[in-house]
């Protein structure tokens, strides 16, 4: 009876992590050149999304007739505010209100908009519109409020190596000052008021280069004996650059006093080239590594050590390819031309039926060793 009571735990603790798994979604930005634009409408798009099985994507420029074509399709839209329009909506008002009258007033809800980012790493950005964000942020939410939407969440996202110095070890990570105190601090202060998440672009991939000292196994989530880093100060082991970044970001925001709020990869991936001869690890054979093992760690619910359930939302970066040619980072997950580029399945549909159909059989067998016991 003693092993049927661990099994039966087993069992619940396995189920309950899948429910707590991050949500997994990609981005997308409408390609700058004008051919192929037949093949990449926004219903085309729209309709590849939903059968790809990916309930989540984020628009870095937030086309409204992109914002239409979601409609009805339980797809969540992250929806993004362009840098360039920051300062302009953190002075006037009005203009806050008609970017909310242009695309989420005749969309929502019918088309899920989650989240709105007020401008992308708006920190290096030139010209800096960094002092702008907080009160274009909160203009942009004080429209919502007014038009009484309280389901979309206001945020802005940042880019982990123009906020955070240094990574290792995670538990003494913090915002790089000036910026840490004069320009995030208010802003967790304004995410936390409203419930709203921190959003943050991350790249292993970046870090990995930048550092001769970790591993290519590290950052591509490969289980090797010796691939893992201990924090000293937390005694907490590593196995991935992911989660180690993540925990970077935790770190930094529990300085500041905000470690509960919730956090959004707002974009990561491998690229499967590069643009010149240096980057000789960006190519399709690790990408398609990072992108397998980031998918099977999120869905495992294990989180990081420092935030169990993970964190809540990961887009990849990017669904579709640019352009097809040499000499440019490639980083979607479909070609140019909207065919597979990878083999592995990026819907989740069939993973999870596979892992019920192990735990059904895995409990079959515990009942019957039970039976055959007594
Ligand atoms: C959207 O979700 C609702 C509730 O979960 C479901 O009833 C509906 O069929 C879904 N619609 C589509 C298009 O998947
Ligand atoms: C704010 O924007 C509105 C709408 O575009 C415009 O009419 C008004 O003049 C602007 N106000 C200021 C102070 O720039
Ligand atoms: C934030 O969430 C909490 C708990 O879900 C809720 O009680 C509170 O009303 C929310 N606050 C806002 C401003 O939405
Ligand atoms: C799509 O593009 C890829 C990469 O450029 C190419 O290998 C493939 O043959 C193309 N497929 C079609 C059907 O055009």
């Amino acid at each position: 009876m003693q092993s049927m009571a661990f099994y039966l735990l087993l069992l619940l603790s396995l189920t309950s992590t899948t429910t707590s798994a991050t949500t997994i979604g990609v981005t997308y930005s409408t390609p700058a050149s004008i051919s192929g634009s037949a093949l990449l409408s926004p219903d085309r798009i729209a309709a590849k999304v939903v059968s790809m099985n990916i309930p989540a994507v984020r628009l870095l420029d937030s086309n409204p007739a992109m914002i239409r074509a979601f409609a009805y399709t339980n797809v969540s839209l992250f929806l993004s505010v362009p840098n360039p329009l920051v300062p302009l909506l953190a002075s006037n008002r009005s203009l806050a209100m008609r970017w909310v009258y242009r695309h989420v007033l005749p969309f929502h809800p019918r088309t899920k908009i989650s989240i709105i980012s007020v401008g992308n790493d708006a920190i290096s950005y030139s010209p800096d519109v960094s002092p702008f964000l907080l009160r274009a942020m909160q203009n942009i939410h004080l429209s919502l409020a007014d038009l009484r939407i309280y389901k979309v969440s206001v945020s802005t996202t940042f880019s982990f190596f123009n906020i955070v110095p240094t990574a290792f070890p995670p538990s003494s990570a913090q915002f790089q000052n000036p910026n840490g105190d004069v320009i995030i601090r208010p802003i967790l202060q304004f995410l936390e008021r409203t419930n709203s998440s921190f959003l943050i672009n991350l790249f292993p991939y970046n870090m990995y280069r930048s550092s001769f000292s970790i591993p290519i196994g590290f950052a591509l989530f490969e289980e090797f004996p010796f691939n893992f880093r201990d924090d000293l100060t937390t005694g907490v082991r590593y196995r991935n650059l992911f989660d180690m970044m993540v925990d970077a970001v935790i770190s930094s925001m529990a300085v500041m006093g905000h470690e509960n709020l919730p956090v959004i990869v707002a974009e990561t991936g491998w690229p499967s080239s590069g643009i010149d001869a240096s980057e000789v690890d960006a190519t399709l054979l690790y990408s398609e590594m990072y992108l397998k093992g980031l998918l099977n760690h999120l869905r495992s619910g294990t989180g990081t050590p420092l935030r169990k359930e993970g964190v809540s939302e990961v887009y990849i970066f990017e669904l579709v390819e640019k352009e097809a040619k040499q000499g440019i980072r490639n980083w979607g997950i479909l070609h140019h031309n909207m065919t597979d580029k990878y083999s592995f399945e990026f819907s989740d549909g069939g993973e999870t039926r596979r892992f019920v159909e192990v735990l059904l059989g895995f409990s079959v067998e515990v009942v019957m060793v039970l039976y055959l016991l007594m």
